[in-house]
């Protein structure tokens, strides 16, 4: 039997879970009405990036609304929020078109909103250092002033970015943005001489999985990453672990994995990305501690 050690921080994030936790527990307690019909149950854009647990989730009775423009086609039950979180008029829309809200919303991105909603109203101009196009972002836009916010992802941004004279500014983060990255920008914009609060709202999440599949793979003669070809933070992963182990393996599911390269070895490390299921997880580890 193999020495298995998984990363503490593998797979999925305190946020995703708690998100794919409520979806799952609308279903249990997702009653049948008198006519033996349950309620429709929807999430607002896939509840995480893992395709198989949209699927089960699919299979279970879950249908992924992926547009406001399909809330009012659809027929009314409970709508969960993911973890990315919304801007406030979602709220408003589904809640006018009678839909029963299930807030899954990372506390840690709500904070960000009630920042923004607190800066914006005290007359602050908010700076969102981000990634405009991602859906965290375009949520945390939604809670302030569409002219007093700035959403900044590159250099260029920050050199061209102005504000009227004497205007306050608040700068956040979207919670997956690289750190360094954060610093340069927010020292770009620094220079211009405003007036300027910075709230580092980056979630220690990702570079905490990092750190901990980083010392793992110090630590062991063969190391397994476990994540969705298409996943960047696998990938990124696998790098980190790559450079610690040269027995380093990136495999979507057990599957993937040849049991011949491990015949000789006897101390194995995992890590996951993450949007990674603590099942795949699971029975990677246990293939790997009894049966490779
Ligand atoms: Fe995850 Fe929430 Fe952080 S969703 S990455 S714990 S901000």
């Amino acid at each position: 039997m193999k020495n298995v050690r998984v990363a503490k921080s593998a797979g999925f994030c305190f946020g995703v879970k708690r998100a794919v936790d409520m979806v799952y527990a609308q279903l249990e307690t997702n009653d049948e009405t008198k006519d033996g019909i349950k309620d429709p149950i929807y999430t607002y854009g896939p509840i995480i990036h893992n395709e198989e647990v949209v699927k089960d989730l699919e299979a279970k009775g879950v249908t992924v609304i992926h547009d406001i423009s399909e809330i009012e086609e659809s027929e009314k039950g409970t709508i969960v929020i993911r973890s990315h979180g919304v801007g406030e008029k979602i709220y408003q829309t589904l809640e006018n078109a009678g839909y029963h809200i299930v807030d899954a919303t990372c506390p840690f991105v709500k904070k960000i909103h009630r920042h923004v909603r607190e800066y914006g109203d005290a007359g602050y101009h908010v700076v969102i250092i981000g990634n405009a196009s991602h859906p965290e972002v375009e949520g945390i836009r939604g809670w302030g002033n569409e002219e007093e916010i700035t959403v900044i992802g590159t250099r260029e941004a920050a050199e061209n970015f102005r504000v009227s004279a004497g205007k306050k500014v608040c700068i956040v983060s979207q919670t997956t943005f690289n750190y360094n990255k954060f610093q340069e920008l927010v020292e770009i914009i620094n220079k211009k001489g405003y007036d300027i609060i910075v709230l580092n709202t980056i979630c220690n999440a990702t570079e905490e999985r990092q750190t901990q599949s980083r010392a793992l793979a110090k630590e062991v003669e063969a190391m397994i990453v476990v994540g969705g070809k298409s996943s960047s933070n696998t990938q990124k992963l696998f790098e980190i672990c790559k450079n610690e182990c040269a027995n380093t393996y990136y495999i979507q599911t057990i599957d993937d994995l040849d049991p011949a390269v491990l015949r000789t070895i006897d101390n194995v490390g995992i890590t996951a990305g993450a949007s990674t299921p603590n099942k795949i997880i699971e029975e990677v580890q246990n293939n790997v501690r009894n049966e490779f």
